[in-house]
């Protein structure tokens, strides 16, 4: 035989990790875990535990508690008390603190690596060199961050006291992944790890005793999710960050509506893998192997959805089959093993629930003959081609260890099918043009797009999603805004009920100015319209004056801007440059027109405040055509050979709720930072003013502003809000209003888990530039995507 014949023939001898040393540390705990608060442990208040057990044996590992209602409440007070020491330690301190942590996990590495393979049953192989690791670099980076705060971000707070929600898939790293940006920001934390998997958190809360951390600065609160929605509601939490199911960031999108608590969701995925055919066939499928049998396929951006060009489709199967043949699946301690345990036997059920359900809708099912496991919960790794685009697999998360096959001939409906899904997390391109893999990445809506390579994440690049992936990032500078509020921000009084403040200067000194007679439509898709419902408003002075007549928009109105502004979508690819000169010319035509608007606006606002906004409002339209080209992403440089590139892109179609307060300002401080970076835009101008959209369109109209990329619709707020914040093609929706305004518009935009951004009933001073316009605004305006592009060979 020769060497090569034996090669081939060797069978694999066991290589199992010991785990003496977690058994030892569970022993040393009794197997037992009461509740991390204040620094110490705490036993639950209602006295209740649960089973943890490793899901490749079913063997019980510890018993943990149950945290309830009170307990919840008891870790919020510690947080809440620890916040002004912790926020007060000079960020030398605190980025000493968080590198202690980084030390502390590499010190232990070993032992947690240990540890989440046991309670989650993820390969050793992943928790030792993907894990753990990161979750080392995420401590480190953030030290950093620490240690530049207020160098870096001097005009920002920490938000205060932060609820965290985790999933099981990546225990340890998804718990660094929140901790790590919220203490280097200076908040203090009360983390709930998933039911399944709490053991590595526990082990982390040691390991803060150990680095000496302030007492109440992280506190960990086990239990399932009746834990995580006490944690949500908690009146004292400033801002909740959760990663998990599409499903539950729904319902915490409903639970925290009428709160400002901040909200960062990272959810679910069906991410597109696509194969070009002049992509290096080997290599793409070696990267599928880590895109969608990695963590067994429980991974939030699993490249679950494998796109292949029609002419490779054949060849490219069958590589995979073969490949799937040499995947060895087995008990996860075991060094040699690639596919370990699934977490839970309703994660398993549900895995085998669907792939039947793909498969009666006539997708063909490959598994290779890999014997199970004869313990433990196991499922093979799976192919299901000629899957229809609609088909549940190709659309629902399945989060296991199944990819689903489709073809397509052109890049175009490349980005189509992998566009045709509600989410947006990440994606892989896999081609050996570069042209056609960025023209390609450029068009994917989606927070990630790994061009030939997969998975890779670093704490410097921000990860997160589009559409129903939820939004806010984790990692990179983007990540530590989710937990900064700008002090003016965070101090501003409140706007009292439904009543604007008083203008500048009562408009009562207006009363010798006749009341100008004028019909005013409304604007959408660069015209003039009519209102559907055929009524218009009276508009009137403070003191009673009639003004004019405004439309009276209606549902159907807003429908038609929608649908105008999502025609438009074009601006977005407009060159920033053009973006700039046609901000520039509505400029130049405001100043034209200065004294007849200055006029006008006088009669609802005074002659003081009606000059003041239409300066300012010239200032901000060159403050945002000044930006427009301006507002660049970064290159990162991870520690690998890629670079992210990372683009600050537009949302989409955004709605904007004018304030009622500043009417030609307040709408240009909004809908400025939004045409300037390629969102289109439907905006309901102020109620107390609306005429201003006559002065506002004949401005966009002269300024080569491209048809439906602003479009203004008139009428009662309280009519209008509900169809725009309900609209499943609006992508983010913004409201100035009171506290009432704001939680309504939460509220009713939950559905397709569109961003919603607000004053949180705040009074913003639209006349200081240095609150109302810049960075703070655009960076609302803009969701940033990375695409990761490897060199070298
Ligand atoms: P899940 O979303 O229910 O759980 C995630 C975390 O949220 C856990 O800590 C859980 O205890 C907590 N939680 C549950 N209900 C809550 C509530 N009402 N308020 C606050 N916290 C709550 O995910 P689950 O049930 O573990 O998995 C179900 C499916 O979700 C999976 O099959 C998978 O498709 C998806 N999933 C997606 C993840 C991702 O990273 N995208 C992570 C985990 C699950």
């Amino acid at each position: 035989m020769s060497i090569a014949e034996k090669f081939a023939s060797m069978e694999y001898g066991p290589a199992p990790e010991d785990p003496k040393e977690a058994a030892t540390w569970l022993d040393r705990h009794n197997r037992r875990f009461a509740l991390f608060i204040d620094g110490g442990w705490r036993e639950p208040q209602n006295k209740e535990y649960f089973d943890t057990v490793d899901p490749s044996t079913g063997e019980k590992l510890a018993t943990v508690a149950q945290g309830g209602p009170a307990d919840i409440d008891a870790a919020v007070k510690a947080a809440r008390d620890a916040a002004p020491k912790w926020r007060a330690l000079t960020c030398h301190m605190r980025a000493r603190y968080l590198y202690a942590l980084a030390r502390l996990v590499q010190k232990h590495s070993r032992l947690l690596a240990v540890l989440e393979t046991m309670d989650n049953g993820k390969p050793i192989r992943e928790s030792r060199d993907i894990d753990i690791p990161l979750v080392a670099r995420h401590f480190y980076y953030h030290a950093g961050w620490a240690q530049l705060l207020d160098q870096e971000f001097p005009d920002y707070e920490p938000c205060g006291v932060v609820g965290q929600v985790i999933p099981w898939n990546f225990p340890l790293l998804m718990l660094a992944w929140k901790i790590a940006p919220a203490l280097a920001t200076g908040n203090t934390v009360v983390l709930k790890p998933a039911e399944f998997t709490p053991l590595t958190a526990l082990a982390f809360a040691e390991l803060c005793q150990e680095g000496g951390l302030p007492s109440g600065v992280v506190n960990i609160i086990t239990g399932d999710g009746s834990t995580g929605e006490a944690l949500v509601k908690h009146p004292d939490v400033d801002k909740i960050a959760f990663t998990g199911s599409t499903e539950v960031g729904r319902a915490i999108r409903g639970a925290t509506a009428a709160t400002h608590k901040r909200l960062s969701l990272e959810l679910g995925g069906k991410s597109p893998f696509i194969i070009f055919e002049d992509a290096d066939l080997d290599s793409a499928v070696e990267g599928l192997v880590d895109g969608i049998w990695f963590n067994q396929g429980q991974v939030c951006c699993a490249g679950s959805r494998l796109l292949m060009q029609e002419s490779i489709a054949d060849t490219l199967l069958s590589k995979i089959r073969d490949r799937m043949s040499t995947l060895r699946m087995g008990p996860p301690l075991d060094k040699a093993i690639d596919v370990g345990a699934i977490v839970a036997q309703v994660q398993l059920d549900r895995i085998q629930s669907m792939v039947a359900q793909g498969i009666a809708e006539g997708a063909h099912c490959w598994q290779p003959q890999t014997a199970l496991p004869p313990r433990g919960l196991y499922y093979p790794p799976t192919l299901l081609s000629n899957v229809h685009p609609t088909s549940i697999v190709a659309q629902q998360e399945i989060f296991g260890p199944v990819l689903a096959a489709m073809t397509f001939r052109t890049p175009i409906e490349a980005i189509e099918l992998a566009n045709n899904t509600v989410y947006g997390l990440a994606s892989c391109v896999w081609s050996e043009s570069i042209n056609v893999a960025l023209h390609v990445a450029a068009q994917i809506k989606a927070g990630v797009v790994w061009v030939n390579c997969t998975n890779m994440f670093d704490a410097a690049c921000g990860f997160g999603g589009y559409r129903e992936s939820g939004y806010g990032r984790e990692g990179g500078r983007e990540g530590l805004l989710e937990y900064l509020e700008p002090k003016w921000f965070k101090h501003a009084p409140k706007l009292s009920p439904s009543a604007a403040p008083a203008p500048l200067e009562p408009s009562q000194a207006e009363t010798s100015t006749p009341a100008i007679d004028r019909t005013v439509k409304l604007y959408v898709g660069g015209r003039q319209a009519r209102p559907d419902s055929g009524y218009s408003m009276e508009v009137r002075s403070a003191d009673g004056q009639l003004l004019g007549e405004a439309p009276l928009g209606n549902r159907k109105d807003i429908r038609n801007a929608v649908e105008a502004a999502r025609k438009a979508a074009g601006w977005a690819k407009a060159t920033v440059h053009n973006r700039a000169q046609v901000l520039y010319y509505c400029a130049e035509n405001l100043g034209l027109r200065r004294t007849e608007i200055i006029q006008r606006l006088a009669t609802a606002v005074g002659t003081k405040q009606a000059a003041l906004e239409v300066d300012l409002g010239i200032q901000r339209i060159f403050s945002y055509a000044a930006w427009a080209d301006k507002f660049d992403g970064a290159v990162h440089n991870p520690p690998f050979r890629n670079i992210a590139i990372a683009m600050n892109e537009a949302i989409g179609t955004v709605g904007v709720i004018c304030p009622a307060e500043a009417p030609l300002l307040g709408f240009l401080s909004l809908v400025l930072p939004l045409l300037a970076l390629g969102n289109t835009v439907v905006a309901v101008p102020s109620e107390k003013y609306p005429l201003i959209t006559g002065d506002l369109y004949q401005l966009f109209d002269t300024s080569d502003m491209p048809a439906g990329a602003i479009n203004i619709v008139t009428g009662y707020v309280s009519q209008l809000l509900k169809t725009l914040a309900e609209h499943d093609d609006v992508d983010a929706i913004w409201c100035y209003g009171d506290d009432a305004l704001v939680a309504s518009t939460k509220a009713m935009s939950v559905g397709n888990l569109k961003q919603a951004w607000t004053n949180e009933g705040r009074i913003i001073d639209w006349f200081d530039p240095n609150i109302a316009e810049g960075r703070w605004f655009l960076e609302h305006a803009s969701q940033v995507k990375n695409i990761w592009v490897p060199y070298g060979e």
